[in-house]
């Protein structure tokens, strides 16, 4: 039996590497030929130390306390040089891919698809050639825009694992990507670099509140398909803000979460003071009390610089503080590679 662990790296990389049963994190991790921080190898120094993200693993009981303490095992610290996974894990190396001798990853893959969504919004489909691309939910992409030089940087609206990829683009007049949209044709073949950054889903031991500005959608509708996945029982509430009606886009697929999810909820939100949407205004003005269970609850926000400013000084004047917020910022040229 082998485990699939997810080496995210300190520079927003994530590796994928394959763990035998009983193997050592380090030791699998030089088979595939990443040299993960070391120096002893016997649990002795401390060098291996990393946080293990989410999964189930064997700490090992050949190393010495003051290689890792109780208090630290008990906050997730692990010494991979000793542990064992028992299960998929996701591993945060407190270091960069380079200094570990490895880096980004390129594949290919073809448009399969391009749909404009009220002129405001575009979904890219892409097939993969080679095996799926492994990601976690949440991450995102740098695609190569064709003819131009220059790439973007998408979150996968689409689960881990699927042969078809998906990206919601926001449509922006004379970008580089929205002017390339126009005119691409299906079977074009495309060149991706990831996957990137350290927003993603985190185990999920509480409440959920994701918050998406405008095309922030995409990556919480791959988070709610791995959800839906998992059969969760976890509440997961999201609010989806965008500036102009014609902005909100699909909102069917959200829609299908709430027949898939027992303890899924939404709402939309329009900015804009002309708008006839029923609300309207900005995220923090429509996140009543019960979403945030008085802190205890993991918030997600994917959404523009100004947005995740609102909501931090949100949860400050309200006293409240999640027990973890991650964020992304997201400017319209670029996903800016940010998170907390
Ligand atoms: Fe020394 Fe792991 S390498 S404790």
């Amino acid at each position: 039996m082998c485990y699939k662990i997810a080496l995210n790296f300190e520079d927003g990389v994530t590796r994928f590497i394959e763990c035998k049963e009983g193997e050592k994190v380090l030791d699998a991790a030089f088979r595939a030929k990443i040299n993960l921080p070391m120096d002893c190898s016997d649990g002795v120094c401390g060098t291996c130390k990393c946080r293990a993200e989410s999964g189930s693993y064997d700490l090992g009981d050949d190393y010495i306390d003051d290689a890792l303490t109780a208090d630290e095992a008990k906050a997730g610290l692990v010494l991979t040089c000793q542990m064992k996974p028992t299960s998929d894990c996701v591993i945060a190396v407190p270091t960069t891919s380079t200094a570990c001798k490895t880096g980004q990853q390129k594949f290919a893959a073809t448009v399969a698809e391009i749909a404009s969504h009220n002129d405001a919004a575009i979904v890219l489909e892409l097939d993969v050639e080679a095996a799926a691309p492994a990601f976690l939910p949440g991450q995102y992409v740098n695609i190569d825009v064709p003819g131009s030089g220059q790439s973007r940087s998408y979150s996968f609206s689409t689960a881990p694992g699927e042969q078809k990829i998906g990206f919601l683009i926001k449509k922006i007049p004379g970008g580089v990507m929205s002017n390339w949209l126009e005119r691409a044709a299906v079977g074009t073949k495309l060149e991706l670099t990831g996957p990137l950054g350290s927003f993603y889903l985190r185990e999920v031991k509480r409440p959920l509140l994701f918050l998406a500005g405008g095309t922030g959608l995409a990556p919480f509708l791959s988070m709610l398909e791995v959800l839906a996945w998992e059969n969760s029982q976890q509440e997961v509430h999201l609010i989806y803000g965008v500036t102009r009606d014609l902005d909100l886009v699909l909102v069917d697929e959200i829609e299908t979460y709430a027949a898939r999810l027992p303890n899924f909820s939404f709402a939309t939100v329009v900015a804009e003071e002309a708008s006839i949407h029923p609300r309207k205004g900005w995220v923090t003005q429509h996140m009543p009390a019960e979403v945030l269970h008085g802190g205890d609850v993991d918030v997600y926000l994917c959404g523009p610089p100004p947005m995740v400013d609102a909501v931090r000084k949100h949860f400050d004047d309200s006293g409240v503080k999640p027990k973890s917020f991650h964020y992304e910022k997201f400017t319209p040229n670029a996903v800016a590679k940010e998170a907390a």
